[in-house]
């Protein structure tokens, strides 16, 4: 039986669950919450449109780690978005206690489970994960990169006219300011973006991907994004769990590759039973290599910041 739990039963969380057992290629989908009543009223409701959808995956609604026991993949979404008055410092240290909190659940229950982060801040709550658990690191890996490549993708297939399923964008580094677009390896079709594009409306679009999650933000004035992050999350757990060897961008640790090491880092990666197989490294401009290069510095720097933390 195949099972994913999802922590957090909030937009993003809820949202993904939902996505998760419309797919129907899980038995069960578990969704926890410490808000009592709010996951088992989410997935009561869930569970009502299968007869419509046409999907058998259950989702279960609890307020209990037991029923989260034995699960193949956890995806951490608990947290809290940044409110008016927060420091950066102040959401790391609130996200950084329920991170840990909830990390030490899941390994008490799922002791073999692969871990998927997406709470924000990725860099440090991923690490956060993979310390806590004392998982090996190829078991515990964030979402940013599909996410930011998806969006990339949605902006050029809306500037050129492109069928969105022809367009293949590449990001690496991680979220926001360290993210690393690699136009050199964008495609629509076959042919290369920067064939079809000149580089000051590329540039424009790379910003606004960088942006993409503050533009949304300011919309929504409240919360934050959560269909094309749960689109991401979802989909990494389902490489999980169907064992793909699928190649996509996510948060992975690095061992040495691009001469990277000791750091969570958004790369290109082999995903499938057992989370990361392996890093794919590929061949990018100096430029691209040194950005990525620069990303993996400042990440360590964030990742620093949580050394200051009282737990
Ligand atoms: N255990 C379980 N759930 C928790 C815990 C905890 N210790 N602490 C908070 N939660 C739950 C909240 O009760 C809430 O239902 O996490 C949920 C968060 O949901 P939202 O506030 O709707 O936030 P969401 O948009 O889902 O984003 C979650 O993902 O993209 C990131 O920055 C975002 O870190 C944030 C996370």
């Amino acid at each position: 039986m195949s099972k994913v739990t999802v922590v957090g039963a909030g937009k993003y969380g809820s949202t993904t669950a939902q996505r998760l057992a419309e797919w129907d290629i899980i038995d069960e989908v578990v969704m926890t919450d410490i808000v009592e009543g709010l996951p088992q009223g989410l997935a009561l409701d869930m569970n009502q449109s299968r007869p419509v959808i046409g999907h058998k995956t259950l989702v279960v609604g609890t307020n209990d780690y037991a029923d989260t026991s034995q699960s193949d993949v956890v995806i951490i979404t608990a947290g809290l978005p940044r409110k008016p008055g927060m420091s950066r410092m102040d959401l790391l240290e609130v996200n950084a206690k329920i991170v840990k909190s909830v990390t030490e659940e899941i390994v008490r229950y799922s002791p073999d489970a692969v871990l998927i982060v997406v709470t924000n801040p990725l860099d440090q709550m991923t690490t956060l994960a993979a310390d806590v658990s004392g998982f090996p690191r190829s078991r515990v890996f964030g979402q940013a990169g599909i996410l930011d490549s998806s969006r990339f993708a949605h902006f050029i297939s809306e500037k050129t006219g492109a069928d969105i399923q022809t367009v293949q964008a590449v990001t690496l580094g991680s979220h926001g300011e360290t993210m690393v677009p690699v136009p050199s390896l964008c495609r629509i079709g076959d042919q290369a973006l920067t064939e079809v594009l000149d580089p000051g409306t590329i540039d424009d679009l790379v910003d606004r991907t960088r942006k993409g999650g503050a533009e949304i933000v300011a919309y929504l004035k409240t919360g934050s994004a959560y269909y094309a992050p749960s689109a991401a999350a979802a989909y990494m757990a389902k490489a999980v769990v169907e064992d793909s060897g699928e190649n996509m961008p996510v948060c992975a640790w690095m061992t040495g590759e691009y001469g990277i090491e000791d750091v969570y880092l958004g790369v290109i990666a082999e995903v499938g039973a057992g989370g990361v197989k392996s890093v794919v490294e590929l061949p990018l401009t100096d430029d691209e290599a040194a950005g990525l290069a620069e990303a993996a510095v400042a990440v360590k720097e964030k990742v620093a910041d949580l050394a200051q933390i009282e737990f």
